[in-house]
């Protein structure tokens, strides 16, 4: 008797960082009008979907991720895509499920949205539903403002609540960064917002703009991006955990261009100069106890890495 092969496919889709989080008060829906910036970084979390008669869902963490909050129920993003693709579809979408995570845990790194996008992707092929994409960028946008931008990658303009993603050119810039995880515990995106809109009671409905990011970014400046890198959660998130103010001043007085808080935090990103820069910042940070990961960037958005 052979073994018979069961078909699956693998997505990979990357962490996010925003350069610009340009923030406005709160719509009446109680979300936030953004003018974001965002980019991928080569931090990824895998989504292994396999032929299956039922649905399960599995995960498995890379050592410096602390995946121990992450629910494996219908609460998980992933599964809510899979029911989003059986409601369009008008059909069953079971597989097993497994997520392979790089992408540290609650940080600001839009991993599960990654998860989300992945799971789109590798749903639809598997079961070749040949969803159009205007539908699978619909679908993302019902399941968290940053999955349409899993899906596109690169550098882009993200407006509306951060759903409405506009690519940018990727250029031939490599922005290289230094990304060190939280170690105790991760900071909620409601209540980073909720914070802001105390902080920052009259907040202009226009966020601020995008364009001194976007101009570095077409100019190929490096130390011009740095000195533009913006962030209006940074305020919040670092009134809620001091330490990581601490940290940015560490990591920039330790050889980095800049360090920011990414999204809502508690993840701190630090851009560097080069790969060299990034790499000897890390072993400062290391030398100190912390986890510090180096990574690059613009990567790819959601892509099939192994199918059938
Ligand atoms: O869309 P997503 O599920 O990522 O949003 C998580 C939470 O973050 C929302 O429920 C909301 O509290 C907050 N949020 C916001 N404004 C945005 C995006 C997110 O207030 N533009």
């Amino acid at each position: 008797m052979t073994d018979r092969v069961v078909p699956s496919v693998t997505v990979r889709a990357a962490a996010k960082i925003n350069l610009h989080l340009g923030v406005g008060g709160p719509r009446e829906d109680g979300f936030h009008p953004l003018e974001t910036v965002y980019t991928t970084v080569g931090l990824y979390d895998d989504v292994v979907a396999a032929a299956a008669a039922d649905w399960s869902l599995a995960l498995e963490a890379a050592a410096y991720v602390d995946a121990a909050g992450v629910p494996l129920d219908e609460s998980n993003i992933v599964a809510a895509a899979a029911r989003a693709l059986a409601d369009l579809h008008g059909r069953p979408v079971v597989a097993d499920v497994t997520i392979v995570k790089g992408i540290p845990v609650a940080g600001g790194l839009a991993g599960g949205s990654a998860d989300a996008a992945a799971a789109l992707v590798a749903l639809d092929r598997l079961l070749d539903l040949q969803t159009p994409d205007d539908d699978l960028v619909r679908l993302a946008a019902d399941l968290g403002s940053d999955v349409p931008f899993a899906l596109h990658g690169g550098h882009a303009l993200g407006t509306g609540r951060g759903e409405v993603v506009t690519p940018l050119p990727a250029g031939d810039l490599a922005l290289w960064w230094v990304v060190v995880p939280s170690t105790s515990g991760g900071l909620s995106t409601p209540a980073v917002y909720r914070h802001y809109d105390v902080l920052v009671p009259e907040a202009s409905s226009v966020p601020a703009s995008a364009a001194p990011v976007v101009e570095a970014l077409a100019a190929g400046d490096v130390e011009a991006l740095a000195a533009a890198l913006h962030n209006d959660l940074q305020a919040p998130a670092v009134d809620l955990r001091p330490d990581l103010g601490e940290l940015i001043a560490l990591g920039e007085a330790s050889g980095a261009l800049r360090g920011l808080v990414s999204g809502s935090g508690p993840t701190v990103v630090f851009l560097c100069a080069g790969a060299d820069e990034a790499r000897a910042l890390a072993g400062v940070l290391q030398a100190d106890g912390r986890t510090a990961l180096v990574a690059n960037g613009p990567v790819a958005g959601a892509h099939v890495v192994h199918g059938i």
